[in-house]
């Protein structure tokens, strides 16, 4: 569905959209229902809004769905969420008409084996569909991202490929899971806390910070659109006067 008021808002629309989609156990506390059926809606939810971004236009979308943190989660919950992943990613495979690349970002290594063997298949699977590119973040965190790339700037210096000297932020930046696509323009927070919880830590540096009180299970196509109208009214410096 493509909103009335794209054509007005289109030269202000950002190219990409970073989502930190919080309050699935909120959501679901509230209802008297275990956390796991927050986090069943909030995957349904997931669909309906990268959808909706891809039909408003929008050419990145980067969504939080597991941080390196969450593992201190319980185990039941844990594997509930992991097996919301699988049915996705088993589910993705029959959607080649969303014409949606995806990708994921974070570190794979301690995921299940089929969990990785699908999510290497969903990502070469969609590898030529241009509407729009859906990073999946993982097992992500910001720091442990900009560590990784630090390792490999040393291990190229190490080898004589590069020197001390050419460690720039256009070097870290190749290394960095989410290269070679532009930082994120706006970043939503659903869920009512104003943090960003180790998401696109470097890649933010500046994006645009919108959040918003409304629980991810509860986040619709009219609340992408008043992130957008609020986006479009902002003033991007970049540090200029
Ligand atoms: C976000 O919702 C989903 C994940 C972190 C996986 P939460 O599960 O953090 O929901 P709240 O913040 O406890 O309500
Ligand atoms: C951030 O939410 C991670 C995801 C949405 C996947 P959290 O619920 O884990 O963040 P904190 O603990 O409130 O900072
Ligand atoms: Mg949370």
């Amino acid at each position: 569905m493509i909103s009335d008021n794209k054509t007005a808002q289109s030269e202000c629309l950002p190219t990409h959209i970073g989502i930190i989609m919080d309050g699935n156990g909120r959501w679901a506390k509230m209802r008297g229902l275990p956390r796991s059926a927050g986090h069943s809606k909030g995957a349904a939810v997931f669909k309906t809004v990268s959808r909706y971004c891809r039909d408003r236009g929008i050419k990145y979308l980067t969504v939080y769905a597991f941080s390196t943190e969450n593992w201190k989660r319980s185990e039941q919950e844990v594997s509930g969420i992991m097996n919301l992943l699988r049915e996705y990613l088993k589910d993705v495979k029959n959607y080649t008409k969303d014409n949606i690349r995806v990708c994921f970002i974070g570190d794979r290594t301690p995921l299940d084996e089929d969990i990785k063997a699908l999510m290497e298949e969903t990502e070469k699977t969609s590898e030529n569909f241009d509407a729009m590119t859906l990073n999946i973040a993982i097992n992500y965190g910001g720091l442990p991202e900009i560590a990784n790339a630090a390792r490999i700037c040393a291990q190229k210096v190490k080898s004589g490929e590069m020197s001390v000297e050419d460690i720039t932020c256009e070097e870290i930046e190749k290394h960095l899971y989410t290269a070679p696509q532009p930082a994120p323009d706006l970043i939503i927070r659903t869920g009512g806390e104003y943090r960003l919880s180790n998401f696109l830590t470097w890649q933010s540096a500046y994006s645009e910070l919108y959040f918003c009180d409304v629980l991810w299970p509860d986040f619709n196509a009219k609340h992408i659109e008043a992130a957008l109208s609020e986006y479009a009214g902002r003033n991007r410096r970049f540090g200029n006067a």
